[in-house]
């Protein structure tokens, strides 16, 4: 099987840090094009470093990493460093990277790789708020339909929000990125909450990567170590969830995740559940399905993927 070509959006993030490692680790079936990186969980200044330490941390400095947008399309940026801590990548010793940032914005980098490359050959997976993929598609009506899939993390439907009582983080700081996305006709797998509470950071799971006994084990303990802690307060969990794995591990192992084809919209206009994905899970609206809702997975083989795939870095 040839590697799938692949852009990473993404706002590291211990957990975005992780799917990264996951994607470095597996050229095999990866084949990781750029990393573009948005303002999310910490500003961009952060998430293009964290993104760049990441690749010298899988020993990948092969891999372009570009800056994409400072902010939603037209709101301010909301933050989350109560979660992630003030660095984004809290938790282990962190280093200047040396590798480079690309001197194109990632916004042009999306729009010029899937115009260059065959149309349906290139998968976006966003980590992030969606504002530099809905930017791409603003700035490039074009390259909508050269898209071959977008697997991203975002949403919630049972488990409902996590930053506020109706919305997922990643569709709430850029609401109206994500309208664009779900509206954009592609086809879209989304790893919402209600999937990615389910693989959690067990002590265990934790120990194993440590005992892998190489830097990416050992640096990735240590971040969820930090990361954890929010979730497992705030839950009362036995782990984090470590959410934007899932979409990696989906693009590797596809088996290990169990979902819905429906219709997803979002809310762009209310105060009260702005950003909500008002997910159709029981069919009971005639409005046609846009995206596979991924509701559960095998965590224990989700972990045992991650583990194996950083034992190779
Ligand atoms: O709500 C979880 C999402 O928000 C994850 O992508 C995490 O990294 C943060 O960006
Ligand atoms: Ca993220």
């Amino acid at each position: 099987m040839t590697a799938r070509k692949v852009i990473i959006d993404t706002d590291p993030g211990q957990d975005d840090a992780v799917a990264l490692l996951l994607a470095l680790a597996s050229p095999d079936q990866i084949d990781l094009l750029g990393i573009t990186c948005v303002a999310g969980n910490v500003p961009l200044s952060l998430t293009q470093k964290n993104a760049r330490m990441i690749c010298e941390v899988a020993s990948r400095p092969d891999v372009p990493v570009f800056a994409g947008r400072a902010a939603p399309l037209m709101r301010p940026l909301v933050t989350a460093e109560e979660v992630h801590g003030k660095t984004g990548l809290d938790g282990p010793e962190l280093f200047e990277p040396k590798m480079p940032l690309q001197s194109q914005n990632g916004v042009d980098f999306i729009i010029e790789t899937l115009r260059r490359e065959p149309a349906g050959s290139v998968t976006l997976c966003p980590l992030g708020p969606l504002s530099n993929i809905a930017a791409a598609f603003q700035a490039a009506p074009d390259i909508v339909a050269r898209v071959q899939e977008i697997v991203l993390m975002g949403g919630a439907y049972f488990e409902v929000g996590n930053v506020t009582p109706a919305a997922e983080f990643n569709i709430y700081v850029d609401p109206e990125a994500a309208e664009i996305v779900l509206k954009s006709g592609i086809q879209i797998t989304m790893m919402p909450l209600d999937v990615t509470h389910k693989a959690l950071t067990t002590r265990p799971r934790i120990e194993a990567l440590r005992n892998l006994g190489n830097s990416a084990g050992t640096f990735t303990a240590e971040m969820l170590d930090f990361f954890e802690r929010f979730d497992m307060e705030k839950y009362g969990s036995e782990g984090g969830p470590l959410h934007d794995p899932c979409v990696i591990a989906y693009l590797i192992a596809p088996d290990l995740f169990t979902g819905r084809h429906i219709n997803v919209e979002i809310e762009t206009q209310s105060k009260l559940t702005l950003g909500m994905t008002v997910a159709d899970w029981w069919g009971v609206t005639d409005r046609r399905p846009n995206a596979l809702f991924i509701g559960d997975l095998d965590a224990e083989g989700f972990f045992k993927l991650i583990t194996e795939r950083l034992a190779r870095l």
